[in-house]
């Protein structure tokens, strides 16, 4: 394994959710100078990067995503000397600091869209503009070009009299797509990255960047959607490639979110000999709770379905030398603590909120790759749980709302649908106390802080043996400290009959690194054993782990009998031998 990997398999990244982290002056909304005061508390997790969500200014019509200048930080998030500040506070305590490039898509009030607009041809061959389907000539809009439909709902397309065009958003209208098949743009681009390299940061996320490039020929997309004709483009890997090296960040930290992707291209997005990205977001595993593929349709976590996808993915990519993003949650996702199954006992050691937040943390930080913490993760923080459609912020979620209601379904079975799927989930104010601003904030926050707040918050658990958040730190104390968790190969194992809703795999060192540990009397070999079912079950264990100890897990012992390991409800197991 090449040192490149070896860093990343060391590595732990934070999530922060920059609206929603910390907010210093009072006025509602998280900032730089909120994130810079809670560093220590980031070195006492002890994680080494922190990738911000966008603080760039904007118009906010999507939290940052539809970015109007691309080198200025917005001033409701703070300025430039609180970012420098931030950064060299950070490096002080061994952190770095990731930032998220929103480069698929700007804002409709980027100087370029608003050049476009005025009629300039250079800033017009920036964005994506076609004639409509059946237009009879200019002024006549027809219909929209395609049958692709946006990710928050409603046509890609929008007629815009001034272009005289239809031009492409994938996400929100505010939000128009940039045409990567322009070097002006490719070039444009890798000078923002190095504007923000050249300012100290350590590494960056690549926003919807598997959606850069776009197909030859735009025709109708079929059930599948138009997300998936235009993912891993025809030029995706150049382009990419190209930003890297003109931005210099080759070797630099770096993770694309890759949307509708496929593992062949994810393999090569990372495999280091193709010097595009470290490592990459997939979401398919996220997945496993959409009815028929839909999000906005709700149905129980299929856990065979979730094995599947982390056996295929993390052996595939292991074999074509790619390297993986572990992750559970983020700020488009709701918190899977309630998602997979930890909704009694909220607030109460030993329910099974608390074992299924150990028991998915030992999950993800136990497989091969970078585990990411998205902000109150490692203090298990749940579904916000609002009351009214009102209480939500997100485009999406009231577009959603919307369409479920238009379609059939009564105000209160779409607030529920609303309620578990909501981006807002994730999205809701980090509880640092028990306080009605949940220590977020002095003021009104600009989403509502969940009642939870009360039971689930940093003060509750830090210093308290047995918290989520204690178990947390020593997550990621493994991994800095065993090679085996960093470094170690990656097999699935089938749990059997008696354990349908258990993912069980092995880590093991091979050659000189296995030979090292043993004779640290370090860890050679892992078995990890997570169960999802809120149930009793049990699974038959390989011979070689019938007398091993536990390295970590979330009971405090381990029931093996005979070549039996019984798992109890949301059990994770971590066994080790030589
Ligand atoms: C993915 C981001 O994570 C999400 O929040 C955003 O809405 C879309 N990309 C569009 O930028």
């Amino acid at each position: 394994m090449g040192a490149h990997e070896r860093d990343l398999g060391k590595t732990v990244v934070y999530q922060i959710y920059i609206k929603s982290f910390c907010d210093s002056d009072g006025d509602g909304t998280g900032d730089l100078r909120g994130i810079t005061s809670k560093l220590d508390y980031l070195a006492y997790l002890g994680v080494d990067y922190v990738w911000i969500t966008p603080f760039f200014p904007s118009p906010q019509r999507d939290n940052g995503y539809d970015i109007s200048d691309y080198c200025a930080v917005d001033p409701v998030f703070g300025t430039m000397d609180d970012f420098d500040e931030l950064v060299a506070e950070a490096r002080r305590r061994g952190i770095g600091i990731m930032l998220d490039m929103v480069l698929c898509h700007t804002s409709s009030e980027h100087v370029w869209f608003q050049r476009a607009l005025a009629g300039d041809e250079r800033y017009r061959s920036y964005y994506i503009l076609r004639d409509g389907r059946g237009s009879t000539g200019p002024g006549d809009p027809g219909e929209p070009p395609t049958n692709w439909q946006s990710a928050f709902g409603g046509s890609m397309w929008e007629w815009e009299p001034r272009l005289g065009k239809w031009y492409l958003h994938m996400h929100d209208v505010t939000q128009p797509d940039l045409n990567w098949d322009n070097p002006e743009v490719r070039a444009e681009l890798a000078q923002v990255v190095r504007f923000w390299r050249d300012r100290g940061v350590a590494g960056f996320r690549f926003d919807v960047v598997s959606l850069i490039s776009k197909p030859e020929v735009f025709e109708d997309a079929g059930p599948e959607g138009g997300r998936s004709l235009i993912a891993d483009g025809p030029h995706v890997h150049e382009y990419l490639q190209e930003l890297v090296r003109e931005a210099g960040i080759d070797g630099m930290l770096t993770v694309g979110e890759m949307a509708a992707t496929t593992l062949e291209n994810c393999v090569r997005y990372t495999n280091p000999a193709s010097h595009e990205l470290g490592m990459v977001f997939s979401f398919h595993h996220l997945k496993v709770d959409y009815l028929n593929g839909k999000k906005w349709a709700l149905q129980d976590p299929d856990i065979a379905r979730l094995r599947e996808l982390f056996a295929t993915w993390q052996e595939r990519m292991q074999e074509g030398h790619g390297w993986s993003a572990l992750f559970w949650n983020n700020h488009d996702q709701p918190r899977a603590v309630t998602r997979f199954g930890g909704r009694e006992g909220v607030g109460e050691a030993g329910g099974s909120w608390e074992l299924a937040a150990k028991m998915l943390g030992v999950c993800a930080h136990l497989m091969q790759g970078t585990p990411y913490i998205f902000q109150g993760e490692e203090i298990g923080m749940v579904n916000a749980g609002y009351a009214s459609i009102d209480d939500y912020r997100d485009v999406e979620s009231h577009n959603a709302y919307r369409a479920l209601v238009e379609a059939g379904s009564t105000p209160a079975e779409a607030l529920h649908v609303v309620g578990e799927r909501s981006r807002d989930n994730g999205r809701t104010p980090m509880q640092w106390t028990d306080a009605p601003g949940a220590g977020f904030t002095a003021g009104e926050p600009w989403l509502a802080i969940p009642a939870s707040s009360v039971l689930v918050n940093v003060a509750a658990e830090k210093g308290r043996p047995g918290s989520i958040l204690e178990f947390y730190r020593e997550l990621v104390r493994l991994r800095h400290e065993l090679g085996v968790i960093a470094d170690g190969r990656v097999r699935f194992i089938d749990p059997g009959v008696g354990a349908p809703r258990a993912i069980m795999f092995e880590r093991w060192l091979e050659s000189e690194a296995a030979r090292e540990a043993a004779e640290a009397g370090a860890p050679v070999r892992l078995l990890t054993v997570c169960s999802f079912d809120e149930g009793a079950s049990s699974v038959d264990l390989p011979d070689a782990w019938c007398s091993a100890e536990q390295l970590i897990g979330n009971y405090g012992d381990v029931r093996q009998c005979g070549g039996t390991l019984a798992l109890r409800p949301f059990e994770a197991q971590v066994l080790w031998t030589r």
